[in-house]
């Protein structure tokens, strides 16, 4: 595909590494006048790229590694359908999983993304709000059409989850764990949730919305008051901004890979990973549901997603949905 010239000039830009780029090099290199190079120089500065220019040393881009846009998600994207049809970065919305609905329910093709600066009506599991501050936060959502009925749906949030934990820990040095069902932890606290939606047609699925939100340099002060004890960022556990466009990549890689497995029927090595970081099996836990709770042992968790624990009476209950809570064992 023929790059137009603002991407050209992008590229350019970003091969100087935030060092001056003459203006006569970019010039002669795009075949354009300096009037045209300014035109683009602007359209950069209001999708939001900060670039210097000096009369006498030309143009410099600075550091783009957190800006969520389209050219700098592709840049070094190495996904084969994620992303592939059409990455729709959105400024501000009300939820990037409702917007990738409507684009699902007009035939928008499996793999395209829609992601967010800020979300005004981020929404968590169990209708919760997601809290979504204005460039701190990955907000996205991925729109998927497997050839699966409803009954496999729940394999895509685990292995959301899986992906997510690698490439948190291929990046960071962070020690995370998986809740059930789809809560990620560092020490506890959370970091990241998967908001996974599902329209059917008959018995098989029509697409699926995967939504994740990661915490990655949400100040702790943007917690509301009520999450403030149980959730966390990256910043937060490294004392350290990370680049959000660099983990959004990687996760996008490692979704893939779990993807692909899934297809080839080897989802037997993606649940293996998902055991090794939820850590639950044989635990004693409590599942809060809509209308009661359940204390037990845990006796595995099926490649569906059902968690099956087994009581006091040695009854074993397969629960499809609730929250976790370790309980006291110390009394
Ligand atoms: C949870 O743990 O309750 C799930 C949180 C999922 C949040 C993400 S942010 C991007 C996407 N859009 C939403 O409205 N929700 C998901």
């Amino acid at each position: 595909m023929r790059m137009d010239t603002k991407s050209r000039l992008l590229s350019l830009l970003r091969a100087g590494k935030e060092a001056w780029v003459s203006g006569e090099s970019i010039s002669n290199e795009l075949s354009v006048s300096r009037a045209a190079i300014s035109k683009q120089v602007r359209r950069l500065r209001e999708e939001g790229y900060t670039i210097d220019s000096s009369p006498g040393k030309g143009y410099r881009l600075k550091n783009t590694m957190d800006l969520i846009l389209e050219e700098e998600i592709r840049n070094g994207l190495e996904t084969e359908i994620l992303g592939q049809p059409e990455i729709i970065c959105l400024k501000q919305t009300d939820s990037t999983n409702k917007q990738a609905r409507v684009l699902a329910d007009k035939q928008a093709p499996e793999g395209t993304l829609v992601v967010a600066e800020a979300q005004s009506r981020g929404r968590g599991r169990k209708g919760r709000p997601w809290c979504s501050p204005e460039g701190t936060g990955i907000y996205l959502s991925m729109i998927l059409r497997p050839e699966i009925s409803p009954a496999q749906a729940p394999c895509m949030t685990l292995m959301t989850a899986v992906a997510l934990a690698d490439a948190l820990t291929g990046l960071l040095p962070l020690a995370v764990n998986i809740k059930w069902p789809n809560d990620i932890l560092v020490k506890g606290r959370k970091l990241a949730g998967i908001l996974t939606e599902i329209s059917t047609d008959m018995d098989r699925v029509d697409y699926i919305i995967v939504g994740v939100g990661v915490n990655v340099n949400t100040p702790f002060e943007a917690f509301p008051a009520d999450i403030k004890d149980v959730a966390t960022s990256i910043r937060k556990e490294t004392g350290a901004s990370f680049p959000r466009v660099q983990l959004l990549q990687a996760f996008l890689r490692e979704f893939e890979h779990c993807y692909h497995s899934f297809q080839t029927s080897d989802f037997q090595s993606v649940m293996h990973r998902w055991k090794q970081y939820a850590d639950i099996i044989g635990h004693r836990i409590r599942v809060d549901m809509i209308d009661r709770h359940l204390e037990g042992e845990v006796v595995d968790v099926a490649h569906d997603g059902v968690l099956m624990l087994r009581d006091g009476d040695h009854q074993v209950h397969r629960i499809f949905s609730g929250d976790v809570s370790f309980p006291d064992t110390s009394s």
